[in-house]
């Protein structure tokens, strides 16, 4: 498993904090910034993220900005992703089962950081099911045509 990892500066104490837990789990990432908590716009991450992601480089990624909405829309305009922006443990896990979601979003500023590592953690643990959501997923990775 490998995790492409970036948020803005709204986003970015999150990071560190996820960055450490993924390290004592030993899960290998790759970090696309930001680098400091200096003002930035989250679209110069969210872009080659997601990118990266949908070209399976990664088995998935993780944007953080100050609520999770800026990074998830942006990230929901590179074909291939499915951005979920989660607010807890559920809709991670959904977001997984359900939608088999290849990229998490959250909020750093709307988030506990104790929240968010437990929705991180069931977001890379919980598998996709199939089925009639693989169908549903076809449908809408065509976009409505
Ligand atoms: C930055 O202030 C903030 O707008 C950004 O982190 C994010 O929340 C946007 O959706």
């Amino acid at each position: 498993m490998k995790i492409a990892i970036g948020s803005d500066h709204g986003g970015f104490e999150l990071k560190e904090a996820i960055k450490k837990q993924l390290q004592k789990q030993k899960i290998s990432f790759k970090d696309f910034g930001c680098a400091t908590p200096d003002s930035m716009d989250y679209t110069d991450i969210a872009y080659p993220l997601a990118k990266a992601v949908a070209a399976k480089k990664f088995t998935c990624g993780i944007l953080v900005c100050g609520t999770g909405i800026g990074m998830s829309m942006a990230a929901n305009k590179t074909p291939k992703i499915r951005a979920a922006l989660c607010h807890n443990v559920y809709t991670a896990e959904m977001s997984r089962k359900h939608n088999n979601a290849n990229l998490l979003c959250l909020g750093g500023r709307v988030l506990k950081t104790k929240d968010a590592l437990a929705i991180v953690k069931t977001f890379l643990s919980t598998p996709f099911e199939g089925g009639r959501h693989l169908r549903r997923i076809k449908k809408m990775m065509q976009g409505g045509k």
